[in-house]
């Protein structure tokens, strides 16, 4: 949740880890700080806000410097203040640390420490990292051993880099990631390659239970049992390189404008998984679907291809949910987990049920390094680039461009997929986005919206309505249109804002029949269709497309209106309040 960065080298680190931090932001953003290495102590600043914003008040790249530690926070333990925000000084000043995760056995220890004596500031479970190195440290005064004594007695999920009085740069990792970037003239540790991507394209990934010194005179990795690993050098790929807004103003719209280009792409780097992955999957047993968010939003629409095409049931189930059925999965079977990130939290603690149960684990990932495609027996990568913006927009439709070729592939071609005129029709759509934003002004005061689908355009409502939450701040329910009349149209009246989506296709009339029912109650209508209707307020028209492709061409209009929203209501789309890009936390 958090991004953690560190680097040690023969420039001022400050600027460099600054930039990282502006870069990793959407990890997490809710406050911001920087220490480094300067004339024998330790300097620190920091504040709540964004990176520009805590730079611009506190000059975090003015500190002076060639080793330093930079975060930016997502709180989870602690409200977000300046005392709460990181790095976390020990109580006496001689180590600082960033951490991203939570320590679960926070509590014991800060109780220990302070009853030998160590001052905590902080509400957080970080603090405690610094003061527990402090202890070990003024025992033992050898960094090593330090380390190995305090990641002994660390509970929970963590990575951690920190910086030492004589100047030392360490960091450890358990289930949290953690990069290193070699670069020519220095060291970077970062929770994302896109903390470095530009200093250096040369990295080892830090495997878990594992921690790194690195000073003058170089690096050294060891594990939790004090070995030392070696590690191989990688080169990353150059499509990190693409992390950068370019002409757009938000990488929100560059990404959802991407989609012509990613849907087509998708899974191209991985063909071979996937043919693979469908042969596992005729030969299951029992088929789960499982994701968070916008991914489990995937997953539904799975259900309805795999049942109407494939003929094969697939059952979905919430990533978050599955600890609470775990005696769900049976022997020989699949899941399927949909990541963007591949580093949920609940994603990774699902999937670890299945597998305890005896499950074989597809994932459907874009970040290829993730810990999901290390405990996967098959990865398949959407190959859709990196997506920064926090609300999930391209790799959706590259989600579900993976699950039409693979049930395309399991029903013998039975879709007749052809994702070059999906994306000719998208194209269409992003061509003209004057009315999409004419009706986003409309939406500026309103307080609620409804989003009706039936059939695999519910799931589609339900995708339209988070991204509207997110990226507006108001109130958005996706509802199968059927439903309407078993509560939800008490809801309806002149303030109320419903977005229909309907295709020409089978569920048209009953969806229009919704439409005029809530009109009556003088709720105003969008309709998302390729037919026009006078019950519709608004009509945004998607083109005419093949019946079983429609949700790839139905969520397009809905992001931009979402994007449109958000730049009416003067809220950042890439980065809403209060959420994250990857939630590695549960
Ligand atoms: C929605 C959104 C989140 C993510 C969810 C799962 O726009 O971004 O709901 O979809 O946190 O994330 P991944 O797919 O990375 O597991």
């Amino acid at each position: 949740m958090c991004s953690i960065i560190g680097y040690l080298g023969l420039s001022t680190a400050a600027p460099i880890i600054v930039k990282g931090l502006k870069r990793m932001e959407y990890r997490g953003y809710d406050s911001v700080g920087v220490a480094t290495f300067s004339n024998n102590q330790i300097l620190v600043k920091k504040g709540v806000g964004n990176v520009l914003e805590v730079n611009k008040n506190e000059k975090l790249d003015e500190l002076s410097g060639t080793v330093g530690i930079g975060h930016t926070r997502w709180a989870t333990h602690g409200e977000v203040t300046n005392t709460n925000a990181h790095p976390h000084p020990s109580s006496s000043g001689e180590i600082a640390i960033v951490h991203n995760g939570i320590i679960e056995n926070h509590e014991e220890l800060k109780k220990e420490l302070q009853q030998k004596g160590y001052e905590f500031k902080s509400q957080t479970d970080s603090e405690v990292i610094a003061n527990l190195l402090q202890y070990h440290y003024d025992k033992v005064k050898e960094i090593k051993k330090a380390l190995l004594n305090t990641v002994s007695e660390l509970k929970g999920n963590y990575a951690f880099v920190a910086v030492f009085e004589d100047g030392t740069l360490t960091a450890a990792r358990l289930h949290e990631p953690l990069i290193i970037g070699i670069g020519k003239d220095g060291y970077f540790i970062s929770s994302d390659v896109l903390g470095f991507v530009e200093h250096t394209d040369e990295v080892i990934y830090l495997d878990n239970r594992e921690f790194v010194i690195i000073n003058s005179s170089g690096i050294k990795i060891f594990d939790f049992e004090a070995n030392p690993v070696q590690h191989q050098i990688t080169k990353v790929s150059k499509e990190f390189a693409d992390a950068y807004k370019g002409e757009y103003a938000h990488f929100t719209i560059k990404e959802i404008s991407e989609q012509p280009t990613t849907i087509p792409n998708t899974a191209n780097n991985t063909r071979l998984e996937l043919d693979l992955a469908t042969d596992f999957i005729k030969h299951a047993k029992t088929l789960y679907i499982t994701g968070s968010g916008t991914s489990y939003n995937a997953a539904l629409i799975a259900k309805f291809l795999f049942s109407k095409y494939a003929k094969i049931k697939i059952e979905p189930i919430i990533s978050s949910e599955v600890q609470f059925s775990p005696d769900i999965f049976e022997q020989q079977s699949i899941l399927i987990a949909l990541s963007q990130s591949g580093e949920s939290a609940d994603v990774i603690e699902a999937v670890t049920i299945a597998k305890n149960s005896g499950v074989k684990i597809i994932s459907i990932v874009n970040m290829m390094t993730s810990s999901l495609v290390q405990i996967s027996s098959i990865a398949i990568g959407l190959n859709c680039g990196p997506e920064i913006g926090v609300a999930a927009t391209k790799s959706f439709t590259s989600q579900l461009a993976v699950l039409y070729k693979m049930v395309d592939k399991i029903c013998g071609g039975c879709i007749n997929l052809d994702l070059s005129k999906v994306s000719e029709s998208i194209q269409k759509i992003l061509s003209d986005h004057s009315n999409i934003q004419e009706i986003a002004r409309k939406l500026k005061d309103v307080s609620d919206i409804y989003v009706l689908g039936r059939g695999i355009h519910y799931p589609i409502a339900s995708e339209a309505s988070l991204k509207l939450k997110e990226l507006t701040y108001i109130h958005a329910e996706g509802l199968p249109g059927g439903e309407l009349k078993h509560g939800p149209l008490a809801l309806m009246d002149s303030n109320t804002y419903v977005i229909m989506i309907n295709p020409n296709d089978s569920t048209y009339s009953d969806t229009l029949t919704s439409a005029r029912e809530i009109k009556v109650r003088g709720a105003k209508i969008i309709g998302i269709s390729d037919k026009p209707s006078e019950v519709y307020d608004h009509w945004i028209e998607i083109p005419q497309v093949d019946e079983s492709v429609y949700p790839f061409i139905e969520i397009v209009p809905v992001q931009l209106l979402a994007y449109y929203a958000a730049i009416e209501k003067d809220t950042d789309p890439d980065y809403p309040r209060n959420l994250a890009k990857s939630v590695t936390v549960k």
